[in-house]
């Protein structure tokens, strides 16, 4: 894993500059996007450099890392709502562009149909990945295994606070999300953080032991992950 520590002001230009660069295959191009705070000033910057002209998204086959589980995907809580506010509708993708969790199976169906239509298109050529406050890779909590692929995990008690702090009292204590194992097989991964609040953590993925506990580290043995980091998040380097 490649870490690379960048000024605040810098993330969201150095981050659009990978998506930018997979944005310009001449093929059709597979990407995971995390929803989440981490990434909202880059899916601002992606916006802009689609509304500018600068790049061309008509290749881009976008896929829904994670979600909550048993609400539909128009729920305006849902992971799926959070990328089409930030990202999806001002690059005015086409739905058919748009892949994410099918909402009118069951979990596991659900799960298993995601798994299926990702592996069989391929894979992913870029994974965007944030990071929870305890380690979390989309709804991969501390204890997942290395090796789990697209399935219904119990919600970590740090996840649940956070929905709660945000004013969702009701939130669902189950997620669906990509498995380690999936996420591992991508091409590149691009995982992030900014801002102070995370420094404990990264410190812990950089500096720590490779662990289930963290399901973050598993990365450090990819071959071809980034640790994107602003100076704030890498201040206990
Ligand atoms: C959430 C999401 C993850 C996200 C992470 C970090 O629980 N399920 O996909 O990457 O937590 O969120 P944030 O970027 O807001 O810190």
């Amino acid at each position: 894993m490649r870490i690379q520590v960048v000024p605040v002001d810098a993330f969201a230009t150095i981050a659009s500059d990978t998506i930018t660069h997979y944005f310009s295959a001449e093929q059709d191009v597979r990407i995971c996007f995390t929803s989440g705070k981490t990434p909202t000033g880059t899916y601002a910057e992606m916006v802009r450099r689609h509304q500018a002209g600068e790049v061309n998204a008509g290749k881009v086959h976008a896929f829904t890392l994670d979600e909550y589980a048993g609400i539909a995907k128009t729920h305006p809580r849902s992971c799926f709502q959070s990328l089409s506010q930030h990202l999806y509708s001002g690059l005015e993708w086409p739905t058919h562009q748009l892949l994410t969790y099918d909402d009118s199976l069951s979990l596991s169906d659900a799960a298993d149909a995601y798994e299926r239509m990702v592996v069989e298109a391929g894979g992913f050529e870029l994974s965007i990945l944030g990071i929870g406050l305890n380690g979390h890779v989309g709804f991969n909590e501390p204890g997942t295994p290395f090796d789990s692929r697209t399935h219904v995990p119990k919600l970590a008690e740090t996840t649940m606070q956070r929905a709660h702090a945000e004013g969702w009292d009701d939130a669902p204590t189950i997620g669906l999300t990509l498995g380690i194992g999936t996420l591992m097989e991508s091409k590149h991964v691009m995982l992030m953080a900014n801002g102070r609040h995370k420094a404990d953590i990264i410190a812990r993925i950089v500096n720590g032991d490779i662990s289930e506990d963290i399901p973050a580290t598993a990365f450090r043995d990819h071959p071809d992950s980034l640790l994107l980091l602003d100076e704030e998040a890498a201040s206990r380097l």
